[in-house]
């Protein structure tokens, strides 16, 4: 193996259930997943994260505090993947880390993405090169700065015929549409996991809804639906973004028309919203002869058994089908990103964020030590 070509992935996505670390061997064509971790957030660091990305008053303090804890976190992952794997910081080229959302605002003007996990942390703990800040320079360039996983998308699972979808389903759902003869398209479709996480902590105690077992036992209803779907994020043209800036508990609760629903019933209600959205995403680039999901939600049963019924005729599996881990999908991502930041690679992002030119994406951190 090309000892130059292993890199580590690192992000914690918007549900802040872990940070997901990949290791990467690009010793062959293409990204090869070698081994994993799903290192663990301290509650009270999660905790911190979530009162910023609720949009509370934070004094600057917390969020610097924050900043270089979760940098911390970012390079503890790192290190305890390593030290299981046997592998020294020597052999890894660079971690692309792309850090935690905290706030989202595409549309803002200015538009701006935070992400936190201080990279300079990173670099200094692991001695390895960190790459970081992925989003910005995509929004500077007139982009959403989001998505960027369709960029890996399309470079690793482009179907010879037919038109395939790819959709992440983490706490917001992406979708991107891969065909050999169009153009390929991509957006987040809206919620995914992070309401149903909601609602199973707040009637159950619990982190997310197992299997989807809960949902599976209420009853969708269509008033609640019908009222959640009208909302103009869904019919708004790509590209497009989201985040819990939109799609939160406040948004949630003003769509209660009904006092009679049991919790159940909005759970599949809710379960029922993430497939709906994305089948109707889909809708709009004609038939898709397949459908490879990945992220947290490819584990709730029946969330694809709801896809499956909102997309007849579309085969539906995982990304395992095409090789890839589905919960790594999104890590194997910034390790693939930061390789393309060393290379100085312009990435194609204009058809997913709209930006009006190619980009370098992310900010480049030495590893190492002087004196
Ligand atoms: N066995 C399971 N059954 C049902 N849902 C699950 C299961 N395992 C994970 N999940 C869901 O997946 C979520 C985590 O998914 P993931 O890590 O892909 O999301 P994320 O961290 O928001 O990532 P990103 O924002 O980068 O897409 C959990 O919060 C939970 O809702
Ligand atoms: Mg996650």
């Amino acid at each position: 193996m090309n000892l130059d070509e292993l890199y580590i992935g690192l992000i914690s996505g918007t549900s802040m259930d872990a940070i997901d670390c990949a290791l990467v061997s690009f010793a062959e064509d293409q990204p090869r997943l070698i081994a994993s971790r799903i290192h663990p957030l301290d509650e009270d660091l999660r905790t911190g994260i979530l009162a910023l990305c609720d949009g509370k008053a934070v004094p600057a303090s917390e969020v610097g505090r924050l900043d270089a804890r979760m940098g911390s976190a970012f390079a503890g992952a790192t290190c305890a993947l390593l030290e299981e794997q046997g592998i020294p910081a020597g052999r890894i080229r660079a971690i692309g880390s792309h850090g935690q959302t905290v706030w989202h605002e595409p549309d803002g003007d200015p538009s701006f993405s935070m992400q936190l996990g201080d990279p300079n942390r990173i670099a200094e703990a692991t001695g390895i090169c960190t790459v970081a800040d992925f989003r910005r320079r995509d929004m500077a360039a007139g982009g959403q700065g989001a998505p960027l996983a369709p960029l890996l998308h399309r470079a690793c699972f482009m179907p010879d015929t037919g038109r395939r979808g790819i959709v992440n389903i983490g706490g917001i759902a992406n979708l991107t549409v891969l065909s050999a003869d169009e153009p390929c398209m991509a957006f987040d479709t809206g919620p995914g996991n992070l309401l149903l996480d909601y609602w199973t902590a707040k009637h159950r105690g619990e982190p997310f809804d197992r299997g989807g077992s809960w949902a599976a036992g209420g009853k969708c209803s269509q008033s609640l639906l019908e009222s959640m779907l009208g909302d103009a994020y869904f019919r708004a043209p790509p590209p497009k973004s989201t985040g819990r800036e939109l799609f939160n508990a406040a948004w949630l609760e003003r769509h209660f028309v009904a006092a009679t629903l049991t919790p159940a019933d909005v759970q599949a209600s809710l379960a029922e919203l993430t497939a709906a959205t994305i089948a109707e995403a889909a809708r709009r680039f004609g038939p898709l002869d397949d459908l490879h999901v990945c992220g947290g939600g490819s584990h709730n049963a029946f969330l694809l058994e709801r896809l499956s019924a909102n997309l007849p005729g579309c085969a539906i599996a995982t990304t395992r089908a095409l090789g890839m881990d589905p919960d790594m999908v999104e890590a194997v991502c910034f390790a693939w990103l930061a390789k393309q930041a060393l290379e100085s690679n312009y990435l194609e992002t204009g058809c997913f964020t709209g930006a009006g030119h190619p980009v370098v994406l992310g900010g480049i951190f030495p590893g190492g030590k002087g004196g």
